[in-house]
């Protein structure tokens, strides 16, 4: 196996990450949801986290929101030891999250969505000016938005998830982080959200990819953290590692059904190549 620890990929060797965590921990209760955690995010970068259900994923994501503060360890941010103690202080720094659940307001239209809570205008809102800013914006992603005057509640599961997106980008953040975009998508809409992730990581920015589906992490991760049983259990570079690989650090067993169907296909390969 291809262990890759604090390795960066080789096009950042000179850039250091904008997001560095370190020796995380946290509890709740008498459950220890992360030990000893450390991950890098560099600029211009897609970070996948995975692991199994409990590893402890949503639980890191929370910590750099600013929703549970860790019980220790720390994290740096542009060079700078930082705490995050609630979610502005979070956005502050320009950590924007997309949670899973995207926190829209189905009967408001797209452009009232993007700019919920930082309306542009003084006295009176500046709608039009808002509106541009909205085209312009979805334009950068390469968005495919039928219109940005229409209730959020009547576009599709991958549009909302691009409203959702380009509104973490309305703050100016240096890194996004995105719980299981995808999941609830079909095959077209998936894969407009990675192209959107693709836009993101062009723009410099720094982005923590949550996901299931390993078929989108290895289209459009750079590199993957695994977490089990809220460990760091491999660091690899998606270039050169196997899906079979990813799915060991993930159970922690090299042993398992996707691997000994590898065996077995390799295995009859070699049959009738004979
Ligand atoms: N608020 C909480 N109170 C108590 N226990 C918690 C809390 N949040 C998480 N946990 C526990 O911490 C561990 C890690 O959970 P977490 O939600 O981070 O996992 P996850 O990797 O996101 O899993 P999933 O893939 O199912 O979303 C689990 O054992 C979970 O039960
Ligand atoms: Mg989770």
């Amino acid at each position: 196996m291809t262990l890759v620890s604090d390795v960066s990929p080789d096009k950042h060797v000179v850039v250091d990450p904008v997001l560095t965590m370190r020796g995380i921990n946290k509890g709740f209760g008498a459950v220890q949801a992360l030990t000893d955690i450390d991950l890098d995010i560099y600029p211009g970068e897609v970070v996948a986290l995975v692991g199994d259900n409990g590893a402890g994923k949503s639980t890191l994501v929370k910590i750099l929101a600013g929703v549970h503060p860790p019980d220790s360890g720390t994290v740096t941010f542009n060079d700078k030891k930082v705490s995050i103690p609630s979610p502005a202080a979070s956005r502050e720094l320009g950590i924007a999250t997309v949670f899973q659940d995207l926190a829209l307001c189905d009967n408001l239209d797209v452009v009232s969505n993007l700019f919920l809570g930082r309306e542009i205008g003084a006295f009176s809102l500046d709608e039009v000016e808002m509106e541009s800013r909205s085209w312009e914006l979805l334009r950068q992603l390469s968005a495919k938005i039928p219109s940005v005057r229409i209730a959020v509640a009547s576009l599709s599961g991958g549009q909302r998830q691009t409203v959702a997106i380009a509104r973490s980008l309305i703050g100016e953040p240096t890194v996004v982080i995105l719980d299981e975009p995808t999941a609830a998508l079909g095959v077209a809409q998936t894969a407009e959200v990675l192209n959107l992730i693709e836009r993101l990581r062009e723009r410099g920015l720094g982005v923590l990819l949550i996901s299931h589906n390993l078929a989108d992490v290895q289209a459009v991760a750079d590199r993957c953290v695994v977490l089990r049983l809220g460990r760091n259990n491999g660091v690899f570079r998606v270039a050169e590692v196997s899906y079979e690989e990813i799915i060991a650090a993930i159970t922690g067993a090299t042993d398992n059904v996707v691997t000994r169907r590898a065996a077995a296909t390799s295995a009859n390969n070699e049959e009738t190549s004979k």
